[in-house]
């Protein structure tokens, strides 16, 4: 969700007010996203790198997950949406924790889409924590090296059972993955839009998937 901050700076508005737009745009389009027949949406929310902005900056972003957390709710109710948090959660405030907690188990029966929220997700992080497990697994449990297959790694990343990503899409312009999901975007496409975050709407996403849909898929073959 990239470019928040200089959405706000072509306003001469704080960075903060860039997030707090961004927010609303992601409890908007989640909801539009639900409703198109996506079946899986992972929005990049705080990257385990993003700790390193401005103390102010992390504290405004981390009372924007906790009001827009406790706005969407009622959103991912009644579209009937399934939440699962990605990423490290250990670091951030109890209270915020015991909210993660609690928007995953009123959501875990849901049907409908399911949204990944990356919080303090890495994906070096995220293959170094599934290579551990690996080595407990080897020293524990008998687990031989030579045997250890794809799937023993994919299925102890966080997005464990889940398919590999069709489709990211970058905003702001990058072209770049900023760790993001390194081991599962190995054969997704990737389209990257100038057009900044906050600014990002329905027609946007309608435009990233008439694209893909034009895309040759060949992962690797012929
Ligand atoms: C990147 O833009 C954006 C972020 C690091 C924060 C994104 C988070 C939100 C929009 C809040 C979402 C809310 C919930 C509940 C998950 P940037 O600051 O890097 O922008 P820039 O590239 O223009 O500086």
């Amino acid at each position: 969700m990239d470019g928040n901050g200089r959405w706000a700076k072509k306003r001469a508005l704080p960075r903060s007010i860039g997030h707090k737009f961004g927010a609303q745009n992601f409890r908007k389009i989640t909801r539009y996203i639900s409703k198109t027949g996506v079946k899986i949406l992972t929005l990049y929310a705080f990257s385990t790198e993003n700790w390193k902005r401005p103390l102010e900056e992390v504290n405004a972003l981390m009372g924007l997950f906790r009001q827009y957390l406790i706005d969407s709710l009622t959103d991912f109710r009644e579209d009937d949406i399934k939440v699962v948090f990605i990423g490290d959660r250990s670091a951030f405030d109890p209270k915020l924790v015991e909210l993660i907690n609690e928007t995953e188990e009123v959501a875990k029966n849901r049907k409908g889409m399911l949204l990944n929220i990356a919080m303090n997700y890495g994906s070096r992080d995220e293959i170094l924590r599934a290579v551990k497990m690996l080595c407990r697994d080897v020293r524990d449990k008998g687990l031989d090296p030579d045997l250890i297959t794809e799937n023993d790694i994919a299925s102890r990343l966080y997005t464990a059972h889940e398919p590999d990503p069709d489709l990211i899409i970058r905003t702001g312009g990058e072209f770049r993955l900023s760790n993001f999901m390194l081991y599962q975007s190995a054969y997704s496409e990737f389209y990257s839009t100038e057009t900044l975050w906050p600014d990002f709407h329905e027609e946007d996403f309608d435009k990233a998937i008439i694209e893909f849909n034009h895309r040759s898929r060949r992962f690797g073959g012929v």
